[in-house]
């Protein structure tokens, strides 16, 4: 099926045995959907990996809102019953949109975790790590205003170009990876930051590496990811609209505008999932 959209509010609605949308520009949402699978074990995930288009990170707003428009056109069709946006460029850039484009159906989108940062941090410095999309985003400096104003915490911002890209490809372990890491980390150690937000849902997939960068340091520094509190977010809106599911767990399905077999490969090394991926037409 071909991915386009007309962009008007249409009005929805799916069961609760219905599958739950979940896409990112590629793997990065896998670290989302981790969490929803430990969460909600009984519920039905379609994972969509929008590869061919990726990275989001540096793209337009325009570009990312004609990508999340489709992609969601694409899902309501399915039928799921709720989508999440596992990816914070998208989210930054075009929740709204999606929000407007379909106000009768439940998403979910992920967001930097600035306010349990906030609440972590004891020196209030606290460093953010996500891509320029979601840097430069509306939505993002609402959110680190609102939160600075009312915990004196001081943001340090680190635009990690490159990182995701690295984990996309599941160069997890390399040089290049590792030169990357150690720049951008260092970056926000020098600024004096005692906690890390993980701003892109690619970074967990690193986290290791990254606390290894901050313990090299002598530095003691709390890392903050949010595909947990994503996951209770989506379980309590579904709860909301009656739309648990109940039954036996299913597998995870998904489609990919990209490689099939690569995201194939991701699930396997990322998650230890074997798992079918269908082609989807850009
Ligand atoms: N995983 C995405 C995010 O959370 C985007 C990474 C990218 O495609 O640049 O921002």
């Amino acid at each position: 099926m071909a991915l386009t959209s007309d962009n008007s509010a249409r009005p929805y609605s799916a069961p609760a045995d219905a599958p739950i949308g979940i896409f990112d520009s590629g793997v990065g949402g896998l670290s989302v959907l981790r969490h929803i699978q430990q969460h909600l074990p009984q519920e039905a995930l379609l994972y969509v990996a929008d590869a061919g288009y990726a990275p989001y990170g540096g793209r337009t707003d325009c570009f990312l809102d004609a990508r999340v428009l489709a992609i969601g056109d694409y899902l309501v069709q399915r039928p799921v019953k709720a989508i999440v946006v596992a990816c914070n460029s998208a989210t930054a850039a075009s929740i709204a949109a999606l929000r407007h484009a379909y106000p009768d159906l439940p998403v979910v989108g992920v967001e930097p975790g600035l306010k349990p940062a906030a609440a972590a941090s004891t020196n209030r410095i606290v460093g953010v790590m996500a891509t320029e999309a979601t840097l430069r985003s509306a939505r993002f400096a609402l959110l680190r205003e609102a939160i600075s104003q009312t915990s004196g915490v001081r943001f340090v911002m680190q635009a990690c170009i490159g990182l995701a890209d690295q984990i996309e490809a599941g160069a997890l372990d390399t040089v290049e990876t590792l030169a990357l890491l150690e720049q951008y980390v260092t970056a926000l150690l020098d600024q004096g930051v005692d906690t890390l937000v993980l701003g892109c849902t690619h970074y967990p997939f690193v986290q290791a590496h990254i606390e290894r960068i901050v313990a090299s340091r002598g530095g003691a520094v709390t890392v903050i990811d949010t595909g947990a509190a994503v996951a209770r977010q989506l379980g309590r809106v579904l709860a909301e609209q009656r739309l648990l599911r109940n039954g036996a767990p299913v597998r995870v399905t998904a489609v990919t505008t990209g490689s099939a077999p690569s995201l194939q490969q991701a699930f396997q090394l990322l998650l230890h999932q074997s798992i079918d991926v269908t082609p989807l037409d850009g």
